[in-house]
Parts: C-alpha cells; sequence; structure tokens
C-alpha cells in the first residue's frame, strides 16, 4: 500500500465554535471519497507556508461516520502555536493541503457496548466523532462523555453536544466539569484529575468497570492522570485507549540533541540510508549525532510521510529491512509492531553503515 500522501483540498465551510477555536469542513471530491474514508476517532494532518515555513498539524475529524463527501476538523488556538493561529485566519473558498485520515485511537462501529469518553478542551473533537457514530450505528450502545473545561465559554461543540443529548436521551449522557465557573452540582467544579475520576466514580456519576472501552483525549497531563486513575479503580489497561497528540508548540522535524544513546553506537560519519517509498528507492546519508532519519530526509529533498514528528503520531511507520536504527522516543508503536521491524522514521537514528527503511510495508 503507498504512503499517505497531501491532497489539495477546498475549505467548504469555517465555523467558530468558541472565541478561540474553529471547525473547519473540507470538501472531498467523489474521486477522494475512498482516500478520505475514514474510522471515528482518526485525524487530518494538515499542510501549509506559515510565515515562510512549510508547517503540518494533525486535527481530529469530528464528523460521524456517514457525512458524505465532507470531513470536518477542530482546530483550537494554542499559545505560540503559529498553524493554529493560521487555522482560526482560512475561510471558505481557500484551498489546503490534507493528509488522508490517520491514527490508531478509534472505534469500529458494529455490536453493542458501553463507552465512557473522557475529554478535556479540544480534546473534544475525536470524542464527538466516536459518540456521534457509535449513537447512530450502534442502537443497543451507551455513550458516557465527561468533558473538562475551563468555563462554559470555552466548551466546543455545545450544540452538537447538545442535539445528542436531545436525540439519545436514555443512551448519552453529558456530563461537564469546569474549574473556573461553578456548577449547581459541587462534584462537577474543580479539575478533572485523577481524584475528581475517583469520586465520581464513587458517586456513581461514571461507571468505568461497566465500560467496554474508555477513550481519553486531552492534554498529556490529563491523559496521565485519567489513565491511572481508571487502573486504580480496576479498569484493565486493554480498556483503555489514548492518544498523545501534537506536542505542545508546533509540529516541526527538529534536528537530534548533540548526543543520544542512538548517536553514541552510531556509524561515522555518516550511515547509507536507502528509502524505499511508492515503489520507489533513494538513498540519504544519515549522520545519527545530528539528525533523525526524517531531518536528513527533509534536508536532502525526500518528503518522506510525517505529522507530528515526535514519535506519537505513527504517520512516519516503515520497516526495517537491513541494517539497524534505535528510537529517541516511541509513544505509538506496539511491541509486536517493533519485534517486526518497525520504526519510526521521525525518532530513528541509524546504528549500522547501511540502513534500508521501507514505507510501503504494511
Ligand atoms: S511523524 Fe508522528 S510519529 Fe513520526
Amino acid at each position: 500500500m503507498a504512503a499517505p500522501r497531501f491532497h489539495d483540498l477546498e475549505i467548504a465551510a469555517v465555523r467558530s465554535e468558541t472565541p478561540d477555536a474553529v471547525a473547519i469542513t473540507f470538501a472531498i471530491p467523489e474521486e477522494l471519497s475512498e482516500t478520505f474514508a475514514f474510522t471515528p476517532g482518526q485525524y487530518l494532518t494538515l499542510r501549509a507556508e506559515v510565515g515562510g515555513e512549510d508547517m503540518r498539524r494533525s486535527y481530529s475529524i469530528c464528523s460521524p461516520l456517514g457525512e458524505a463527501r465532507r470531513r470536518t476538523v477542530g482546530v483550537k488556538r494554542i499559545a505560540d502555536g503559529r498553524f493554529s493561529g493560521f487555522a482560526q485566519t482560512l475561510k471558505p473558498g481557500d484551498r489546503i493541503k490534507v493528509m488522508p485520515p490517520q491514527g490508531r485511537f478509534t472505534a469500529e462501529i458494529g455490536g453493542a457496548h458501553n463507552y465512557l469518553l473522557l475529554a478535556a478542551g479540544s480534546g473534544i473533537t475525536p470524542c464527538l466523532s466516536i459518540a456521534t457514530s457509535v449513537l447512530s450505528g450502534e442502537p443497543a450502545s451507551t455513550v458516557t462523555l465527561l468533558y473538562a473545561n475551563r468555563n462554559s465559554s470555552s466548551v466546543m461543540f455545545r450544540d452538537a453536544l447538545n442535539d445528542l443529548k436531545d436525540r439519545y436521551t436514555t443512551r448519552f449522557t453529558l456530563l461537564h466539569v469546569m474549574d473556573e465557573e461553578a456548577q449547581d452540582v459541587e462534584i462537577m467544579n474543580g479539575r478533572l484529575d485523577a481524584a475528581k475520576l475517583e469520586t465520581l466514580a464513587h458517586h456513581g456519576l461514571i461507571h468505568p468497570k461497566a465500560a467496554d472501552a474508555i477513550y481519553i483525549c486531552g492534554p498529556e497531563p490529563m491523559i496521565r492522570a485519567a489513565s491511572s486513575a481508571m487502573l486504580a479503580i480496576g479498569v484493565p489497561e486493554d480498556r483503555l485507549k489514548f492518544e498523545l497528540f501534537t506536542p505542545a508548540a508546533d509540529a516541526t522535524p527538529r534536528p537530534a540533541p548533540a548526543s543520544t544513546n542512538g548517536a553514541a553506537r552510531a556509524a561515522e560519519p555518516g550511515s547509507s540510508v536507502e528509502i524505499i517509498l511508492d515503489g520507489a528507492r533513494r538513498t540519504i546519508t544519515v549522520d545519527a549525532r545530528a539528525d533523525t532519519v526524517l531531518t536528513a530526509a527533509s534536508r536532502q529533498g525526500i518528503d518522506i510521510p510525517w505529522s507530528c514528528a515526535g514519535g506519537m503520531c505513527c504517520t512516519c511507520r516503515c520497516r526495517i529491512v537491513e541494517g539497524a536504527a534505535t528510537m529517541d522516543e516511541n509513544f505509538s508503536l506496539e511491541p509486536w509492531e517493533i519485534k517486526a521491524g518497525f520504526t519510526l522514521a521521525c525518532q530513528s537514528r541509524p546504528t549500522t553503515d547501511k540502513l534500508v527503511l521501507d514505507f510501503d510495508a504494511q
């Protein structure tokens, strides 16, 4: 299968969700319908030149399954986020490069399940897609969504969530937690941390042990706190799904730190790295003391697929077919994938004179 590539898509609509967040809808041409098919929970990577720099950033799809020829993502402006700031200026008719849906934070629709969704801030975006798709596609399933925000003005997709509440009165439970605005029910005030989750479970407002799957999406500290709270409550680890998404700052492939384990073992002065992509073979030189495969490839004009550049999204996944490499970080590859020889190009540094990486491998 070919590695994912960018496509030029037209923006069909832009809707303001909060003072610092927009929902951007892309029109999907008929010929790209298959390419942009998705599973609820996946994201799109957008690419644009911002301030003279070629940048890319991933945003979760909030569209439900069944929305033909349109895909909507939610974009919240983050502090010092050049791309997220740029995204707020987009308008209908603009065109932007978009990579087809990626990601493993997914819900396959079918069967009957109890879902617990824990979202904070813009982490609501994939949870909205999952909730809407589950409620319409699994008539016997239930969804409880616990959504944390600072206050009511930072609640994204308020109308869509209220519509779900009105439509699925017996199968959808929506709970808001706010830490800067007092709500009538005292227990719903404060930060969504481990103690809050354990209190909510203790009072029967959420039922983690009865959930078939728990999806957690938000800032990294919230994900870590919620995961450990769920484990402490007794939820089996394999029922937890979370996504460490893009880093706090805009993603940019970055050169290596001066010294890493990989660099210490690296061949000098540089390794020959052969890249197999879309059936073609190209060779670059990678000095592991200074570069990952991704940064070296970018510098040498080879456009390999990437999105987060932080070891989180798997877009740069490839298979080592000859030689060896180490990874600086890995937040996304499963143990079986590493055993099967897969690596992340954005984190990989060769440790042999020759390295062959196959981006077409499944
Ligand atoms: S680009 Fe996201 S893991 Fe490498």
